[in-house]
């Protein structure tokens, strides 16, 4: 059922709560990947633009002790956020008190406020984590309206995004508008014929996600470290590639199931060690040396699975097609890449992760339809799962 969303309500002169998810990668103190404060823009620009008054919060990290804080503090992301918005952003050190409360009410019309990560209330009992119902109406209390676009965060039931909306009308920003259309669209609606590509290191991160997809699917490619545990399963000699040996049986069930609907690789890179400046081999699969490691996806593997994307109206990725971070063994990934950029016609999306990180990362962002935003979200969401954050969103 369709959410309501920013556009449903009024904002002018409303002190709007806007939940995003603005936990980041950080190194050092810096922010080395900003692409969820850009994805959040459009919604808070929105709302700026409207009249609103806004009050943004995340969660960064997780805040086990008290020392943590220093590390996981979201200064750096309110400083960011002024800078792409191009305004100042005024940023609040604390999760609530008086301070906060103070700095709510001096704001103007088109005004911006962040505070501290909603996480520093874990250290009082896990107060955000375990949705605390004082903490949700607490937050609730600050503001008129909730906005909630944190889609990253979706699969979790927590204060800041769940327990906000149990007291206050909430609507969905555009960002998570565009990952409930997208994400969503897959799993329950999408135009046939569908083409999933599963890869990543483990099978077991993505049971849920394979069982799902292949209702969904005409085919389900499957490469990456998972492939691996699949072909030893076909009774391959792997070598010393990944493998998840409690996994076999599944992997056997699965490919009993499913037929020709799986595809594996036939062709993949070997070495023996685990780096980028290692010697580099390209064997079939029948010819995995036993002191060597398949790192990434061979040439004719990524043929084969260009002539199954070929003709689908959905294409859905998940994981990266091998050790794509090592420039020598990311040509698989950039294959795929390449196979799904030419496909003009289709709706082409990455379920976020590793592939969403690696697709960026290789230039193929303006390729896709869509990458998520969601880690978690998006494979519990392609799992078929109904998303906690995205239920406590109001139905139009
Ligand atoms: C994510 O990055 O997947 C989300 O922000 C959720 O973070 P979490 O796994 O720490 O809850």
């Amino acid at each position: 059922m369709a959410k309501k969303d920013v556009k449903d309500v009024e904002l002018k002169g409303k002190v709007v709560l806007v939940r995003a998810d603005f936990n980041v990668p950080m190194k050092d103190g810096e922010i080395t990947n900003d692409n969820r404060i850009i994805q959040a823009l459009p919604t808070l620009k929105y709302i700026l633009e409207q009249g609103g008054k806004v009050v943004v919060f995340s969660h960064l990290g997780k805040v086990k002790e008290e020392s943590d804080k220093e590390k996981l503090t979201l200064a750096p992301v309110a400083q960011r956020l002024s800078e792409k918005l191009e305004q100042d952003v005024t940023f609040i050190p604390e999760t609530r008190g008086e301070k906060l409360e103070n700095a709510i009410k001096e704001l103007n019309e088109g005004d911006i406020l962040m505070f501290e990560n909603t996480r520093f209330e874990d250290l009082d009992g896990k107060k955000e984590s375990k949705n605390d119902k004082e903490l949700g109406k607490y937050w609730a209390s600050l503001g008129d309206i909730f906005v909630n676009d944190a889609f990253g965060t979706a699969h979790r039931e927590h204060a800041s995004n769940v327990g906000i909306s149990t007291h206050l009308e909430t609507v969905a920003g555009f960002l998570m508008e565009k990952e409930i259309k997208f994400i969503g669209g897959v799993v329950e609606n999408p135009t046939k014929p569908v083409v999933a590509i599963l890869g990543g290191a483990k099978v077991s991160d993505k049971i849920g996600v394979i069982e799902n997809l292949l209702k969904i699917a005409d085919k389900v490619l499957i490469g990456g470290g998972m492939a691996y545990t699949f072909l030893k399963a076909q009774g391959k000699e792997i070598g010393l590639s990944l493998l998840e040996a409690d996994k076999i049986d599944f992997a056997k069930d699965l490919l009993d199931r499913a037929g020709d609907q799986i595809v594996l690789p036939v062709d993949g890179k070997v070495a023996k060690e685990f780096s980028n400046d290692a010697d580099i081999t390209t064997v079939s699969m029948d010819e995995i040396p036993e002191d060597q490691e398949a790192m990434d996806i061979g040439p004719e593997t990524v043929a084969l699975f260009k002539k199954h994307l070929e003709g689908a109206n959905t294409v859905v990725w998940n994981g990266p097609m091998g050790v794509f971070e090592f420039s020598n063994f990311a040509q698989g990934t950039i294959g795929v890449c390449e196979a799904i950029a030419e496909l003009k016609d289709a709706t082409t999306i990455i379920g976020g992760g590793d592939s969403a990180a690696a697709a960026m990362q290789l230039g193929f962002e303006d390729d896709f339809t869509h990458i998520s935003t969601g880690g978690g979200a998006s494979l519990e969401y392609l799992e078929g799962k109904e998303l906690p954050g995205i239920k406590a969103i109001a139905n139009k």
